[in-house]
């Protein structure tokens, strides 16, 4: 699954305590900035994946790539990973599994 495909990427980054504590508000401006003229990527922010010893936490959606303890230095690889539809796997899905199928259960729901 790639940007060429024409699928939509969500991008949600947690902007509750732990995470913003730990940089998710610049995360995220970043990710507007580099995504601003693509629509096929919208940048969300998140209340809260329940992940938060692992902060600050940012999940693609379709794609289910969860990063965690992403830092600064993480983005332009997470960047292209989304343009070329592949995680990064040093920081992807480190999380517990059973916290991810939770949170995947409400996205595909529909409940952001
Ligand atoms: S504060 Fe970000 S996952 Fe909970």
């Amino acid at each position: 699954m790639n940007l060429e495909d024409g699928t939509r990427t969500l991008i949600l980054v947690c902007q509750n305590v732990d995470c913003k504590s730990k940089g998710a508000g610049e995360l995220m401006r970043r990710l507007e900035e580099a995504f601003k003229n693509r629509p096929e990527v919208e940048v969300r922010s998140y209340m809260c994946f329940g992940t938060c010893q692992q902060a600050p936490n940012v999940v693609l959606y379709p794609q289910r790539h969860w990063y965690s303890e992403v830092k600064l230095s993480d983005l332009s690889d997470i960047i292209e990973g989304i343009q070329q539809g592949k995680p990064v796997e040093r920081i992807c899905n480190k999380v517990d599994s059973g916290a991810r199928e939770l949170i995947y259960a409400l996205l595909d729901a529909g409940i952001y």
